[in-house]
């Protein structure tokens, strides 16, 4: 069995991502201890992440029968040759592959119905229509009970490479069972011209170019600043290692800064763990649509292949991403991983107006990032490593609208025309990330911060008196908190088992400034099956078992799962392992502006040292001039 695993590609540290080797290797030893047969599918095999200090190399396994749709999880040794586990997981419906998107659109043109449909509306040239895999949820139809769905969702390309989603198919979906390879009902919601405005936006179809613009180029004349041993990144006082998931994308693992001589810890694990695109308009195909892109299809297999000097500007490593194909064969995404540095304007300034001298420091940051293309949309992922301590995620979504056609009566629908006969409807991305702290230490608490005016009275005879009240969150029903804007509410991570030379439990500070929870419904799709939506913040102890806020298997998942589930069991959450979990997002109301491909918005969250250091830690910055800079 010890031949299956190829030694050569062994990596150097326990939290190195499978190699190609070592995910075909883990596909080979699950098939000879449990062969499936010609129905076997691999959904995910990727590093099973070690807990102690054990060499072992573990892979994770999620297999199933496209023929029985059962599914399995194994745990496999890499290291020895042979399977650890294997559980089976009545019920659970694999995430949606890549290897599916035109699968899904193949099955349903081959069907008579779908192609009925679209000769109804006229369209007959099969080759001009694209039909893009969007997943299901569960709406309880009978037809549709046991069975693994991806429903089509359909535009008509005017002419060749021309932007189909500016041509939507309205109220026309097939719903495919994917695992049998067959239609299992075409809904027709009746027909609604398609609009015909050609909405392109790729160079190919630009004809004339703004001029005036000249070159921004970034020089690093001596390189970067960072240096990269592996999947270990050190910059700037930094250190982490690189992770990277089907599902998750990348990772960030055991992130510390240096402090004088030490190398104090602040998070031992942070990714991104889930999202819900939930769309509100009520009619046609559209109430299905609540993409769980991160659940549902994995973030991380849809990664691009970055580009130099187009993506990415400066000095770049880049780090490939190994993800698994359905067949348990390995896929390397070149350069799916970026990481640079780059200015970020001042990072502190004073002039003393008595001795006219004035001291400023330029700021830096370093940036590691990912994008990802979900069908119309892309999200980037951009993880900031600031001098000063601050640690960011800015999540950039660009891309193209999932658009729709006006309703029957000609009437907008819940939405804003971007263009005669065309409709962005209103939507929310909601992301969840998992950050499993490490505040100088493992054993963190998480304590609210509320700004408070006093009453007036004796003590406070002009009525500015501000208590800051702090409440730390003990238990896990106590830390499900939301924003309270009123309050200028914040919360922060702190190690209550160490004190500062002036006094203070160092900690991390949440700016939740993107903080989003969408409207939603105990009995709708978000409220049933994306729990997590419901709070700004929760804490849990950190569990390896515990995942996914919104359940191990979303792809048509039951309701109640994740996050809402395990703190029911309202654990403490006191100086121990924690983590936070933090939901925000962006409320796309569309703007024609976002028309035909969105200029990139922002959401994310920022986590800024709090009493950590003792003092600005940059000081030591030297001041810096930069020789290319000349006056215009
Ligand atoms: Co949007």
């Amino acid at each position: 069995m010890d031949t299956l695993y190829v030694g050569a590609q062994a990596s150097s540290h326990p939290l190195d991502p499978l190699s190609a080797g070592e995910v075909a290797a883990a596909a080979a030893i699950v098939r000879a201890a449990h062969d499936l047969g010609a129905g076997m599918r691999f959904e995910t095999i990727v590093l099973s992440e070690p807990e102690g200090s054990s060499d072992e190399r573990r892979a994770f396994v999620s297999t199933y029968d496209i023929s029985t749709g059962d599914l399995f999880e194994a745990v496999v040794s890499l290291s020895d040759g042979i399977m650890k586990s294997w559980i089976p997981r009545p019920g659970a419906k694999p995430r949606i592959a890549p290897d599916e998107f035109l699968m899904a659109e193949k099955i349903a043109k081959a069907d008579p119905n779908f192609v009925a449909a679209l000769a109804k509306r006229g369209i007959t040239d099969l080759s001009l229509v694209c039909s893009d895999p969007w997943s299901c949820g569960m709406f309880g139809h009978a037809d549709e009970e046991g069975r693994r769905l991806i429903q089509t969702i359909s535009f008509v390309r005017n002419r060749p490479f021309d932007n189909h989603y500016a041509h939507p198919i309205e109220g026309l979906s097939a719903i495919v069972d994917i695992n049998r390879g067959e239609v299992v009902r075409i809904d027709d919601y009746g027909v609604v011209p398609v609009p015909r405005t050609e909405g392109n936006y790729s160079s190919r179809f630009q004809e004339t170019w703004r001029t005036g613009l000249k070159p921004i180029e970034v020089v690093q004349p001596e390189g970067p600043s960072f240096t990269v041993d592996g999947y270990g990144v050190e910059w700037c006082g930094w250190k982490f290692r690189i992770g990277f998931t089907p599902r998750e994308g990348l990772v960030l693992h055991d992130l510390s800064i240096k402090d004088g001589d030490a190398q104090r810890s602040i998070i031992k694990r942070a990714c991104l763990a889930e999202m819900v695109v939930p769309y509100g308009h009520p009619t046609g195909v559209h109430p299905r649509k609540n993409a769980f892109d991160c659940g549902e299809y994995g973030i991380g297999v849809l990664a691009n292949s970055l580009v130099l000097g187009c993506d990415c500007l400066g000095a770049i490593h880049y780090f490939d991403a190994v993800v698994n194909r359905i067949d348990g064969s390995a896929e390397t995404i070149p350069n799916a991983i970026c990481l640079h540095e780059e200015d970020c304007g001042i990072l502190w300034k004073h002039s003393d107006f008595r001795t006219q001298e004035t001291d400023v420091r330029r700021g830096r940051r370093l940036v590691i990032s990912f994008i990802a293309t979900v069908g119309n949309y892309e999200y980037g992922f951009y993880w900031h490593l600031y001098l000063d301590g601050t640690i960011e995620l800015d999540v950039k979504l660009t891309g193209i609208i999932n658009t729709a056609g006006v309703m029957q009566d000609g009437s907008i629908g819940r939405g804003t025309l971007v263009s005669p006969g065309l409709v962005g409807h209103i939507h929310q991305h909601v992301f969840n990330v998992r950050l499993d702290m490490a505040v100088d230490g493992p054993n963190n608490t998480v304590v609210e911060v509320d700004t408070v005016l006093d009453p007036p009275g004796p003590t406070n005879p002009y009525h500015n008196a501000l208590s800051i009240v702090e409440t730390p969150l003990l238990t896990e029903k106590a830390a499900r908190r939301n924003g309270d804007a009123g309050h200028v509410r914040s919360w922060r991570v702190v190690n209550r088992e160490k004190t500062s030379a002036i006094g203070h439990h160092p900690g991390y500070r949440l700016v939740a400034h993107s903080a989003l929870r969408t409207p939603h419904a105990p009995d709708n799709q978000v409220g049933r099956r994306a729990g997590f939506v419901a709070h700004d913040i929760w804490v849990t102890p950190t569990r390896s078992d515990e995942r996914w806020p919104a359940g191990d298997y979303v792809n048509q998942s039951k309701p109640g799962e994740g996050l809402p589930k395990w703190t029911e069991q309202d654990r403490s959450v006191a100086d121990q392992p924690i983590t936070v979990w933090h939901s925000f997002g962006h409320n796309h109301i569309v703007r024609p502006e976002d028309f035909p491909v969105q200029p990139v918005v922002h959401c994310g969250f920022i986590l800024q040292p709090f009493a950590f250091f003792t003092r600005n830690p940059t000081l030591d910055i030297p001041p810096a001039k930069s020789s290319h800079s000349c006056c215009a």
